[in-house]
């Protein structure tokens, strides 16, 4: 692809080969790393889109929502991802209370997520109520991947984590907001837990890629939580998650055979020792 990025031999996925993907039906498969080790085996198998989500505060951090991680938090995940990763886009999330309510505060958060994590992109949760800072974000030339639909930074919000938009006036802010954030200059909307005909209507009526989770077929690409994909996390169950293997239960074997290795002398053998 002639307007493509290319580095030592390696087209680097960008915002711009997104927008082919969309042109081209071709559909778009996102998924979140945290960590060098995840992300260089994902950008191996040619994953378009990395995301380093803040849904790290669950799955790394073990807390219940995503508000309590940190701008620094986001910066140190967002780092050992790029560190790994030569091809796919490597989309960052603004964390809660960094770019809400106060569009210098926003702008100033992207650009230490930009400067010192080496990302292409960042992500924020939101409509028209964070437009100003969606602009002045923009404004400096940084890409943004917008999130509607089930945003889990309003978690407290919402109250519930049942399906959003299942109301005709949630359903016609949530069209409006995506509208809104295409007109703003943003280069794809995640959708998350709405009704499939809502994100293929949504997908249908805008230019830009729609990467859903829970938002249906109809739209223009996929993101899943990598630990909850892998069968890490086991815990969390929504009808929109498929799980592609049970890693937690194989690293459960491995290392309960360790164990028992170690314990019964088995491990080191000759061969493994000096
Ligand atoms: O933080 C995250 O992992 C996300 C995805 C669920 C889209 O925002």
């Amino acid at each position: 692809m002639s307007a493509s990025i290319s580095f030592r031999n390696v087209t680097k996925v960008t915002t711009h080969v997104l927008q082919q993907m969309k042109l081209k039906k071709e559909k778009i498969p996102m998924l979140t790393a945290y960590d060098y080790s995840f992300a260089r085996i994902l950008d191996n198998t040619g994953i378009d889109v990395i995301l380093v989500g803040d849904s790290a505060s669950n799955v790394m951090a073990g807390y219940t929502s995503t508000l309590p991680i940190t701008l620094d938090h986001m910066i140190y995940h967002a780092s050992s991802v790029v560190r790994a990763v030569r091809r796919a886009l490597v989309v960052v999330d603004l964390p809660f209370g960094t770019y809400q309510g106060n569009s210098k505060e926003a702008l100033n958060s992207a650009i230490r997520i930009m400067k010192e994590s080496g990302a292409d992109a960042v992500k924020l949760e939101g409509g028209k109520e964070i437009i100003e800072s969606v602009d002045r974000i923009l404004s400096a030339g940084i890409p943004i991947m917008g999130h509607l639909g089930l945003t889990p930074q309003s978690i407290h919000k919402f109250g519930t984590y049942v399906v959003r938009a299942t109301t005709e006036e949630e359903a016609a802010k949530l069209v409006d907001d995506a509208h809104l954030l295409e007109k703003a200059g943003c280069f794809a909307v995640v959708l998350e837990k709405i009704p499939a005909r809502l994100g293929g209507k949504v997908s249908s009526e805008l230019r830009i890629p729609i990467i859903g989770i829970g938002a249906g077929r109809e739209v223009d690409g996929q993101v899943l939580v990598l630990h909850d994909m892998l069968g890490i996390t086991l815990e969390f169950s929504p009808r929109f998650l498929r799980r592609y293997h049970n890693l937690s239960e194989e690293v459960h074997g491995a290392v309960s055979s360790y164990i028992s290795d170690v314990k019964s002398l088995d491990f080191p053998n000759e061969k493994e020792q000096y």
